[in-house]
Parts: structure tokens; sequence; C-alpha cells
């Protein structure tokens, strides 16, 4: 099978409606799509990225009234940040209704929904009469895409189409959050942070992101170790002192005594920002995959904001490569 690389909405349809699936351009990173009602299209998703069916995946929707035959009534508070922050990097775990397939759900009772920001994403899921079932775009166990041609080295010949909606500006996956005892609790940290959401709600979020020492609760948290395929190791930059020109590091900011950025020492921001460092993260480990580096070495940014969902991502790389 051909793998082609496009922008035309129409084109995507095309391959949508009978069943095929394709690649999708998000704000966080691209998807692997296929319309939710089909379940061979469904199932054919789990096969390509190789993904176990105990993990669920998200459906994506164009606005908020799309979603009514797939969920019940949205509980008021989830309700408040749904209006804040879609379209974006934010998924909710809502109740699901009878027609949403146990194969998207994994059983669950609760079903995963979002609504993109992508203008080109968005494009296609207007033109739409159902949503799309799309997890992130990298076979299981590996680095999520942030462009069409990271897809592509994914995926040629296994797919037939890649939606071409540039590179994912916001670059980590969304947050996942839910509702448990009436408390908003985080499922998983992304851009949207803790802090934004208790500025809606009112209290801090109840946080279960699986961190890496934990063992998973909830079905569908199943704890994955998302990597390089160069071995990953955190370590703190201020104390080194021996810089190898065969290892790759990946630096949040300028350090003093200023080091230069080079072929192998990146900087994640300049500026120390932490939504350029979001942005940044997935296509630098790429980028070092490629150069062919014997190991690479991250530093961790200070654990607050969107710092914890930037450190959850550096601390599953590394995890299986323990100094
Ligand atoms: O930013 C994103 O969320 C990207 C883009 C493509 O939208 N998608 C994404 O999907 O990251 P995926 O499948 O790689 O990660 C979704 C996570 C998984 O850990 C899955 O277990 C959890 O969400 N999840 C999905 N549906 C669930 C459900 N019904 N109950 C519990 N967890 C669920
Ligand atoms: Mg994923």
């Amino acid at each position: 099978m051909q793998t082609l690389i496009g922008k035309n909405i129409c084109e995507a349809k095309r391959f949508l409606e009978q069943g095929d699936v394709i690649a999708v351009p998000t704000e966080t990173v691209y998807g692997l799509a296929a319309n939710a009602n089909i379940e061979s299209a469904v199932r054919k998703i789990f096969e390509i990225k190789n993904r176990p069916f105990t993990n669920p995946v998200i459906l994506h929707f164009h606005n908020q009234a799309q979603m009514t035959p797939y969920i019940n009534e949205i509980p008021k508070t989830l309700k408040a940040l749904a209006d804040a922050f879609w379209p974006g990097p934010f998924t909710l775990l809502l109740e699901k209704t009878e027609i949403v397939s146990n194969k998207i759900t994994a059983v669950n009772a609760r079903v995963a929904v979002r609504i993109p920001s992508n203008p080109t994403f968005l494009e296609l899921l207007k033109t739409l009469d159902y949503p799309l079932a799309a997890p992130s775009a990298n076979p299981y166990g590996k680095i999520s895409p942030t462009s069409a041609q990271h897809v592509f080295d994914y995926f040629d010949t296994k797919i037939p189409f890649i939606l071409d909606g540039g590179r994912c500006h916001t670059g980590i996956e969304s947050t996942i959050v839910g509702l448990e005892q009436d408390k908003v609790v985080i499922y998983r940290y992304g851009t949207i942070s803790p802090e934004q959401i208790k500025n809606i709600i009112g209290y801090w979020p109840i946080v279960q992101n699986l961190s890496i020492n934990k063992v998973p609760e909830a079905s569908g948290m199943v704890l994955h170790h998302y990597a390089p395929d160069t071995p990953c190791y955190v370590f703190k930059a201020q104390d080194h002192t021996d810089w190898n020109p065969h290892y790759g590091y990946i630096l949040f900011g300028k350090h003093a005594p200023t080091l230069e950025e080079s072929e192998n020492i990146v900087y994640l921001s300049n500026t120390q920002n932490e939504n350029e460092a979001a942005a940044r993260l997935y296509e630098i480990m790429h980028s070092f995959d490629q150069k062919k580096f014997a190991k690479i070495f991250i530093e961790l940014l200070p654990d607050s904001g969107i710092g914890l969902a930037i450190n959850d991502k550096i601390l599953r790389a590394s995890a299986k490569y323990k100094a």
C-alpha cells in the first residue's frame, strides 16, 4: 500500500467512509483515526499500532452537540472545564451510552472524549456525521509523532493517507480528567495544568496520574514507557562536566557557565518557556534517535505547571534504561 501525505479534507473523508485508518493532525500529537461507528475500522487501529485491546481510545468530535448521542449528560463541574478548555488539549472521561462500542472503551463504563483545536482536523471533523476514534499515531511503546513525516517514518505502507496539518504546536498528549465521588481527578498530565483546572473548579484536582513507580489501578490507565530507541537517562546538567560528543543532551534552558547549543546539546527552550519545551520535546527525541547517539541525557524541569507533564514523559522515556 502506498502512503500518501496530503492536505485534502475530501480525500481524508473518502478513506474514512470506506472504513480505512488514516493519520490526522491534532495540536497535541498526530492520531491514527477511524470512523468510531465502524467496529472493523476501529479494530484496524489496534492492529496497525500493535496495541492491546485492553487499552481504550479517545473519541474526537467537532463540537459538544455532536457528542450528545454518545454520552450521558455532562456533570456541571466537568461542563465548566469543557467550556473553558475545548477546543484544546483536554480530554474528559464521561459516562458512555449504549452506542459506544466496547472496543473503544475496553469495556469501561466511561468513554474518553475530546474536541481538538488543530484547524485542519476540526475542518475534517465538521464534515463527518460520526466521531473519530484516535490514539496517538505511534507504534505501541514508541514516542508520539508531532509531524506528518514522523507518522510516515512509522507507518509507511501500513496506512493509505496522512492528513498533513503541520507540526503539533502543543507537542504532548492531552490532559485527561474525570469525576470521582464528585471530585475532579487528573488521570494524565498534559499542558492544561492542575492550576488551570483549579482556577475553574475552585479547588486543587486530585491527581491519579500513573507515576512510573506505581501499579495501574483504573482499567485503561495502563503504565507505558514511551521511549526513543536510543537509551535515555535523566541527568543534572548543572553538575555535569564530561560532555561526550557521542551522546545527545537535552537541556531545559541555558546554564551558567553558558553551554553553546550544538549538534548534540539542545535546549528545549532558550527562555525556559514550558510551552515551548513541551512543543519541542518529542521532536528533539525523534531527531536524536535519527542521529544515532549512543545515549541520550535529559534534564528534568521544575516539578510544577506544565513541567509536571513534561517530566512525566521524560521519566517514562528513561524508565527502562536505569543506569
Ligand atoms: O492528545 C491526545 O490525547 C492524543 C490525540 C491524538 O488526541 N491521543 C492520545 O491517545 O494520546 P492515546 O490512545 O495515545 O492515549 C489515550 C489514553 C490512554 O492511556 C487510554 O488508556 C486512556 O487515554 N483512555 C482512553 N479511553 C479511556 C477510557 N474509556 N477509560 C479510561 N482511560 C481511557
Ligand atoms: Mg499514546
